[in-house]
């Protein structure tokens, strides 16, 4: 159960990095050329919400599962001291969780306003910032 949900998480997060960051780039590009946000722009932020939550689903179940979870037990609020428990433990869920809060903002964001610029500049705000926060906590000397 372990190993395969950290191999699916491991490799979804491949498909989230990419997708978000070809949102984030349309948005950007949509946003600068003044064009009307049509249906691929929607699909492509839509894909960069579902593409994440799922990644935040498996990432719950992985946590409790992990043998990472038992270092609390074994070192209750002594995870903090060591960089890569606190990493695994703390820093990257926590941070995780709150990028695809801001990315589930940007959708619904976008989702209220008429105009096309506006709902370019909501996602590209937004997905960016999440996007900046994921890059920010990914173990990247174990992942790679
Ligand atoms: C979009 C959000 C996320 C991305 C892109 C992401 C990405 C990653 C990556 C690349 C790894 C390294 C995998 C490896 O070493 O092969 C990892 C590990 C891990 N992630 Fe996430 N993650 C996300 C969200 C979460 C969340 C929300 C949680 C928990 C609440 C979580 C829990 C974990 C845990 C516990 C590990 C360590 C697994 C282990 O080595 O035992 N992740 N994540």
């Amino acid at each position: 159960m372990y190993a395969i949900l950290k191999n699916v998480h491991s490799y979804w997060a491949f498909f989230v990095l990419i997708v978000l960051l070809l949102a984030v780039g349309n948005a950007l590009r949509g946003k600068i050329s003044g064009k009307e946000f049509g249906p691929n722009d929607l699909r492509i932020s839509l894909f960069g919400l579902i593409f994440s939550h799922i990644q935040l689903l498996i990432g719950l179940i992985l946590y409790f599962v992990s043998p990472w979870f038992e270092q609390w037990s074994a070192m209750g609020m002594g995870v903090m001291k060591n960089a890569e428990s606190r990493l695994y433990l703390v820093e990257h869920p926590l941070t995780n969780i709150l990028a695809i809060v801001l990315i589930t903002m940007g959708w619904s964001m976008h989702k209220r306003q008429s105009e096309s610029s506006k709902k370019f500049l909501r996602i590209a705000l937004f997905y960016g910032l999440g996007l900046a926060f994921l890059l920010s906590r990914i173990p990247w000397d174990t992942w790679l």
